[in-house]
């Protein structure tokens, strides 16, 4: 599938619901999280086989709000494995519930996730995503490492004030876990983007802390990898550790992605506003391609070079 730009699309991120036990700042800005959706597990397999087999999909990520929170998620990886055309099938959690969910997704047929950890301290975890438990977390991705959920990779979005003074430390104990760890700017989206903007910490300043305690050697960058990769060494500990810049060096021409929200609208463009309803091509039995093949067409055709910034929702209902 190729947009108006010749970009090819081939990653969908599927929000499950955007429903979510934690609110942290950069997903949550105001703490006030929307109703909860849910989409229908029937629908949402129709979508992904849709879009695998006659659009050229070929990796999903299952996202929320917090995916491990919608109760058909085991079943549903079941039936999203059974999809020849999908090369993997991915997650993104808070890790809250994964102490007892990392097995049966492995055995459904997950390929691996990725965990938001922000911090290692319990107090400062619990500040962060107003009311998380790390401990959980904790217990979560050695379960998913156990697993074979692997290579899981760690998210830390780098917040300036609330967590900037950890990225080493939760970079060595990700290393030590076998954890690719990748830091993130935070991105300003929504409504309170100012409010997060604050906080950015630029890549260039990330990198840089890191270099007082690694040696680090810029690794090829996939297809489709926003993720800048380093091989790095401190002493005996070596590993990978990424750094993601969507705000001070956007990878805008290199997207491959769209998303779909847990209201079931195609949204072509984190950062755009215009939202495609696909929710009335199914009617709890059937699904209506025709109609989906025109909505998807113009959404893809609509999508931005790059980001106009006008995202109106936050990340909890676009899918983080
Ligand atoms: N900026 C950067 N990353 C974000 N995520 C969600 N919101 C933002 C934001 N404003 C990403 C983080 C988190 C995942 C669920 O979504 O990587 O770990």
């Amino acid at each position: 599938m190729l947009d108006g730009c010749g970009r090819e699309i081939d990653h969908l991120r599927l929000s499950l619901t955007d429903h979510c036990n934690l609110a942290c700042r950069y997903c949550v800005p105001s703490g006030a999280r929307p109703s909860p959706n849910m989409i229908d597990p029937s629908f949402a397999f129709e979508l992904v086989k849709w879009l695998s087999v006659c659009h050229g999909i070929r990796r999903v990520r299952l996202t929320g709000g917090e995916p491990l929170l919608y109760g058909n998620l085991v079943p549903l990886v079941r039936r999203l494995a059974s999809l020849s055309d999908l090369r993997e099938i991915t997650l993104t959690t808070n890790g809250q519930a994964l102490g007892r969910l990392a097995t049966p997704l492995r055995e459904a047929g997950l390929s691996r996730i990725n965990v938001s950890l922000d911090t290692l301290d319990p107090k400062r975890f619990t500040q962060l995503t107003r009311g998380g438990c790390v401990k959980q977390t904790l217990k979560g991705i050695e379960a998913a490492v156990h697993a074979g959920l692997t290579p899981l990779k760690l998210n830390m979005v780098v917040q300036r004030g609330f967590n900037d003074g950890d990225i080493v430390t939760t970079a060595k104990w990700g290393l030590e876990q076998g954890c690719i760890v990748r830091f993130l700017e935070v991105m300003p989206i929504g409504p309170l983007a100012h409010v997060i903007d604050a906080h950015l910490v630029p890549a260039a300043e990330i990198i840089e802390r890191l270099s007082e305690c690694f040696t680090l050697k810029p690794l090829k960058q996939p297809l489709g990898q926003p993720a800048v990769d380093y091989a790095v060494r401190a002493g005996d500990l070596r590993g990978v550790i990424g750094v993601i810049a969507p705000t001070t060096q956007p990878f805008c021409e290199r997207c491959r992605r769209i998303r779909v929200t847990a209201r079931g609208s195609v949204v072509a463009c984190v950062h755009d506003s215009r939202h495609h309803g696909l929710s009335h091509c199914w009617d709890g039995q059937r699904f209506d391609a025709a109609e989906a093949d025109r909505i998807l067409e113009n959404a893809i055709m609509e999508k931005p070079a790059k980001g106009p910034n006008s995202q109106t929702v936050t990340m909890i209902s676009l899918g983080g």
